[in-house]
């Protein structure tokens, strides 16, 4: 698929409805059909009464805002002239309630340790690690790369970022030395936390040697804090790395929130495009926060008893939104796991459910189709009667994934939310509300208030009923990105330009005779390889930087368990390639971009399909990854003969 050809043929037909549970509709924070079809259609008509309102009403300003929107989409700037801090947002305004003897963080580490921070020591820790970025010379401002395992400390240095307006930009710790360097330098980052490794499936995942690596090509950092987590064997620079339980000890916890401006950066989070390297999103304060707390209290329907578990990484969005900004401001109890699903078997998640009682339960596509494979016994063996309503993000939902999701975990009781939405968007724009509606499975349903989608041709023409096309929004919402970092005009083309008057960023969609909208997946060279956005122009970049490459074409194809795998068509500059230079390859790219990146097949071919202007043609090689047989239009295919050998060289 591409944008040039924005008819996308759907071909999934699925017809079951499930209802929400009556019980379920009686308290829900949005109950019922007429309350969420006045609240849309008021945010769509008056979006700055709807927001204004919610912002008055949901968060802590230390000035109030003049003005609730101003500016046209994509340079709207949201409450202008108010003054907040998303840190005093999450912690403070809880200490003067009940909440502040609440727990905020229920943290389980994977070797089987646990902390419970209660909303006044993480107020406390947070307020802590303030200070000690203030007394290595953060100003407000400033950027800090977080390069860690899912810890307390993870969380707690976001919101000590937050807290003094310093902006943080954290990096999946899966990635690679050379992504860290390229992050840093992207950012300017004056300071990196580290820790000295984390568990991963029994093994430590080095994160410190990989920051030691990323020094030598990250001039702008300055200084370097390490959390001791496993124990292992570090390098300690002097005068340029430093323990974190040294430089927190006997530094004061009072700290006050920084009165930032709404449009205050607060974070910026690197994701892949489809040219080019990665794009650093950049979010704000207040417009940012106001969605995340918002969508937490509709779609999660979070209630003050809550357990609330999102298994993501906080190295993504949804742990950005969905483990620390969205919940802990609305005061919720967050469980926060630090390692593998199937460690030390594949009962971990349905152990963890059953002993924190969680009750709220989001995870990805990617790992349901794990936990089908490992097999029902798993989750069978633990009581989770405690889960009221499940989630998922990351990818379309297959039906089957979907049915064993409500059947197998949910036990046929528990609405299912398929939240859509994506790092650029900031917090969910597509979902059911547990409450009032009907799902569909496979179906992220309607737009929540505020949200105003479409699906349009090329050029802008809405489409109808059951027709494929672009997903795009027509109207600003206060949490969608405001730039990326350091290129503006990439910011404006990459989402602004396709569709005039409209955001979009690359997926396609149809929307069925009910209104519900169905995700067709990306339309532009982005895979998505376990709820994960990879450029495949990155993966290219990472072959052709060895000796041996002459060029490469890399395309996602459908893998049962991670939605989506890499296969790589790889050109060599002399000679043929072999078993043992694919294993070479392998661990070429694993360096280069990390573990996540790892392609699931390399094929050596002599030539690559290619358009007379020079352009690699994809959709070709997309059918001969999949096995298919294609039914794409060769026509401006250069030289025919080189699609003939590379289907003749398949297994
Ligand atoms: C895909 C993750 C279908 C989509 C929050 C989007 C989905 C990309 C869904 C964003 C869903 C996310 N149904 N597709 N419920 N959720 N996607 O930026 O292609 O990591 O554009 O944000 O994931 O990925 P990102």
């Amino acid at each position: 698929m591409s944008v040039d050809n924005a008819s996308i043929e759907s071909v999934l037909k699925e017809t079951r409805t499930f209802d929400p549970p009556a019980t379920f509709a009686e308290q829900a924070n949005i109950r019922s059909e007429e309350q969420y079809n006045e609240m849309w259609q008021r945010a769509k008509d008056d979006p700055a009464s709807f927001w204004g309102e919610l912002a008055t009403e949901h968060l802590h300003w230390f000035k109030p805002f003049d003005s609730v929107m101003e500016g046209k989409m994509p340079e709207t700037n949201w409450f202008s002239g108010g003054k907040t801090n998303v840190s005093y947002n999450c912690l403070d305004r809880h200490l003067e309630t009940d909440r502040r003897n609440k727990a905020a963080l229920i943290w389980e580490g994977e070797p089987g340790d646990t902390r419970v921070l209660r909303y006044q020591d993480l107020h406390r820790e947070v307020c802590r690690f303030a200070n000690v970025l203030k007394k290595l010379g953060v100003e407000t401002g400033d950027r800090v790369t977080l390069y860690m395992p899912m810890i307390p400390e993870l969380t707690i240095a976001m919101l000590a970022c937050a807290r003094i307006g310093a902006v943080h930009s954290i990096i999946f710790g899966g990635f690679s030395a050379d992504a860290v360097a390229d992050r840093n330098n992207d950012a300017q980052a004056r300071i990196v936390v580290t820790a000295d490794g984390g568990w991963r499936r029994g093994k430590e995942v080095q994160l410190k040697a990989a920051v030691d690596a990323a020094m030598d090509k990250s001039p702008t950092v300055e200084k370097v804090v390490v959390v001791k987590r496993t124990g292992g064997d570090v390098d300690m620079v002097p005068d340029r790395d430093f323990w974190w339980h040294d430089l927190v000890e006997g530094v004061s916890a009072e700290c006050d929130a920084v009165e930032l401006d709404a449009e205050h950066p607060l974070f910026i989070l690197y994701t892949s495009g489809s040219t080019g390297k990665p794009k650093g999103v950049l979010h704000t304060t207040a417009g940012y926060l106001l969605g995340a707390t918002m969508t937490s209290q509709w779609v999660f329907d979070l209630r003050e008893d809550d357990t609330y578990w999102c298994t993501a990484d906080i190295g993504w969005i949804t742990g950005h939104s969905y483990i620390t900004y969205g919940p802990l401001s609305n005061g919720a109890s967050v469980v926060m796991y630090e390692g593998g699903p199937n460690w030390p078997d594949e009962g971990r998640f349905w152990e963890i459910v059953e002993k924190y009682q969680v009750s709220i339960f989001y995870t990805a596509p990617t790992a349901i189709r794990a936990f089908i494979k490992w097999g029902r016994q798993w989750p069978e063996k633990h009581d989770l009667s405690s889960i009221r309503l499940l989630g998922t993000v990351g990818e379309p939902i297959n039906p089957e994934a979907w049915m064993w999701y409500h059947e197998v975990i949910g036990q046929e009781r528990c609405p299912i939310v398929d939240t859509w939405w994506q790092t650029e968007t900031g917090g969910i724009m597509i979902s059911p509300l547990p409450g009032i509606t009907p799902t569909k499975p496979g179906s992220c349903a309607r737009p929540l208030p505020g949200v105003v989608p479409d699906i349009v041709t090329k050029d802008g023409t809405s489409l109808e009923a059951n027709q494929g096309g672009l997903l795009v929004m027509r109207q600003p919402w206060p949490h969608m990105l405001r730039t990326l970092h350091g290129d503006h005009d990439r910011f404006v083309s990459t989402y602004f330009s396709e569709i005039d008057g409209c955001y979009f960023a690359g997926d396609g969609a149809r929307r069925d005779e009910d209104g519900y909208i169905w995700v067709m997946g990306r339309v532009d060279d982005v895979i998505n390889v376990s709820g994960h956005r990879l450029s495949t122009m990155e993966v290219e970049s990472a072959l052709v930087s060895h000796e041996l490459v002459a060029e490469s074409a890399v395309v996602g194809f459908p893998h049962d368990l991670k939605g989506e795998g890499i296969c790589c068509f790889v050109t060599l500059k002399d000679g043929s390639g072999d078993d043992e230079l694919v294993k070479v390859l392998v661990k070429h790219v694993r360096e280069q971009i990390g573990a996540l990146a790892t392609p699931d097949k390399i094929r050596f071919a002599a030539g690559l399909p290619k358009t007379r202007s020079g352009k690699i043609m994809r959709r070709l090689l997309r059918d001969i990854a999949a096995g298919r047989e294609s039914v794409q239009d060769t026509t401006t295919l250069e030289d025919l003969s080189v699609l003939a050998a590379l289907r003749n060289d398949e297994e």
